[in-house]
């Protein structure tokens, strides 16, 4: 056997996800296999492309550019070294360049276009990949035009409400105190959701970069990433690269040798989903019991200990490099009506190709869920997608037409939320999903307003009942009634929205819940 020192660069995920998948495995079983045949490889880790069915995808770097495998188990390294995976040769899991995959080629990456190509702890890579130049940009500008330009982006929060970034801001820039705060909302708590945690795994310099810009347009000197315990990659991750960003000086005092001082740190939580309401985090925040705060004063002028603080998700705030960069009529150039820019949509549940699909808004959910997520994975039909988490609509096959857009789904009672998509085969049973809804609220009501505490167990009980044929009519009128109740009187979204799944499942499939079957309305 003859050594080969010219070492050859192989790219594995160290992404939640592909770990999960046995990327670590797969490391080991490579650099074996490589050592057995003398063969110099330097094993990359990044994070993930977003092709979770291809996970573990590992890539080497030949001439021709890198060149992807995948799914790769431990078991399959030695057959790949065989077939000359070092060079790009065929195999059965040969996928050819990641980017070219149609997945990937469909996409428009802003957010995304370095998750899964760079190493995340590398300062060199994340600036070789056009990191920091937003940053850059911001310095030159000042506060007021930072601003200026998020509002010409028309960027809207991605945590949830759509709430438009650059008014948060001026208002928090306009605020007059002795400190204010950048809080980041990295609960990431809704379901079939996980773009928050893929970045600050693939690409957290973005964030930082994003939560540092923040923090010279409204006057705040630190930050804090509030995540929660079952995301440690993320925070190992986040916790490396702001150590990194220390040492380069573009995180403490003078950042980049500006006269500008912001630092940051990540704070975990423990994992209740009502601590992902902004105010319910700050309590959390400060060392207190998740609990949601009566709104005035937002937190814009009274948040974390009471001073000024902005609160962003971590997909707002890492669209902010790429605002700066480019200019904000960049950025407000994709999309559709009031809704600008791209979209990480993350495709879950029960499909085929289920990952991150990052694009402009105006995609239809159809397009999203049957030609890019492949239909179900079952193979059985799909009969409907629940989108924006927990407290989205189901949306039935036959609205599959609408487009990615925040006013177009508010038109139909659905939620865009965080761009989480559940997908659910013909299987599903929308009755037991509507009683999942009100148990979900139940076990997850931080328990301040009545309408939620109480209301969510009632709404069981309803369901309990409607489930076991008992007085069908009576108790789907009750049902309909606290419902409205709910949403009215709830104090936050979480009791205030979880009438949205259920009522989408009654409205959709009405004979499921023991009513009459649904008729078809002209408007849909
Ligand atoms: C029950 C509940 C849970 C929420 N969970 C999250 C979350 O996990 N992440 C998030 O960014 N926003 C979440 N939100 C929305 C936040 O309250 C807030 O609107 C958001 O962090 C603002 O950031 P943005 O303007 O960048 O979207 C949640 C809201 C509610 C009512
Ligand atoms: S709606 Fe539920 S979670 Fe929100 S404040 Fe009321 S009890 Fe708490």
């Amino acid at each position: 056997m003859t050594s080969n020192p010219v070492s050859i660069r192989i790219y594995v995920p160290k992404d939640a996800c592909a770990i999960a998948c046995g990327a670590d495995e797969v490391v080991a079983a490579i650099a074996a296999a490589a050592a057995r045949r003398q063969q110099a490889v330097e094993i990359i880790r990044t994070g993930s492309r977003g092709m979770l069915w291809l996970e573990p995808l590992v890539e080497v770097g030949t001439p021709e550019g890198r060149i992807g495998y995948g799914p790769v188990e431990e078991g399959d390294v030695e057959a790949l070294f065989e077939a000359g995976f070092l060079t790009g040769a065929a195999h059965g899991l040969r996928i050819g360049k990641p980017e070219e995959h149609p997945f990937m080629a469909k996409q428009t990456r802003l957010t995304f276009a370095r998750c899964g190509i760079v190493d995340p702890a590398s300062y060199t890579d994340y600036r070789a990949h056009g990191g920091y130049k937003g940053l850059e940009r911001a310095l030159q500008l000042g506060p007021v035009e930072i601003i200026e330009e998020v509002k010409k982006s028309g960027l809207r929060g991605r945590g949830g409400a759509g709430f438009p970034t650059a008014i948060k801001w001026k208002t928090v820039a306009d605020a007059k105190a002795d400190r204010k705060y950048i809080v980041c909302n990295a609960d990431e708590g809704d379901s079939g959701t996980f773009a928050d945690r893929m970045i600050m795994e693939g690409d957290p310099f973005e964030l930082i970069e994003g939560m540092t810009i923040a923090g010279i347009a409204v006057g705040a000197t630190k930050g804090f990433v509030y995540t929660r315990s079952e995301y440690p990659h993320a925070i190992a991750a986040m916790e490396k690269a702001i150590q990194v960003a220390r040492a380069h000086g573009m995180l403490g005092v003078n950042i980049a040798g500006s006269q500008h001082s912001f630092d940051m740190e990540v704070r975990m939580g423990a994992g209740a989903y009502v601590c992902g309401e902004e105010t319910a985090l700050l309590d959390s925040l400060e060392g207190k019991r998740g609990t949601v705060r009566a709104k005035p004063p937002l937190p814009a002028h009274k948040g974390l200990f009471q001073k000024p603080t902005v609160i962003n998700n971590v997909l707002s705030l890492t669209a902010i490099p790429h605002i700066l960069a480019g200019g904000g009529e960049f950025y407000a150039n994709f999309g559709m009506g009031r809704s600008r820019g791209t979209m990480p949509i993350q495709i879950a549940g029960n499909v085929k190709f289920g990952g991150l699909f990052e694009t402009a808004f105006g995609i239809t959910l159809g397009e999203l869920v049957n030609d890019i997520g492949g239909g179900t994975a079952s193979g059985k039909p799909v009969k409907a997608a629940q989108v924006g988490g927990p407290l989205g609509a189901y949306v039935p096959t036959w609205q599959f037409d609408l487009p990615f857009d925040y006013e177009a789904f508010a038109a139909k009672d659905a939620l865009i939320g965080h761009g989480g998509i559940v997908v659910f085969d013909e299987g599903a049973d929308m009755a037991k999903m509507a009683r999942f809804a009100m148990e979900f609220c139940s076990v997850e009501s931080c328990g301040k307003c009545t309408p939620c505490r109480i209301g969510s167990t009632r709404g069981v009980e309803l369901m309990d009942r409607i489930i076991a044929g008992q007085r069908v009519e009576a108790n789907l009128a009750t049902l309909t009634d606290l419902c409205q109740t709910m949403k009215l009187g709830s104090l936050c979204a979480l009791g205030g929205f979880t009438p949205y799944p259920v009522l989408s499942a009654l409205k959709h499939f009405p004979e499921e819940f023991g009513a009459p079957p649904r008729r078809l309305e002209a408007a849909e």
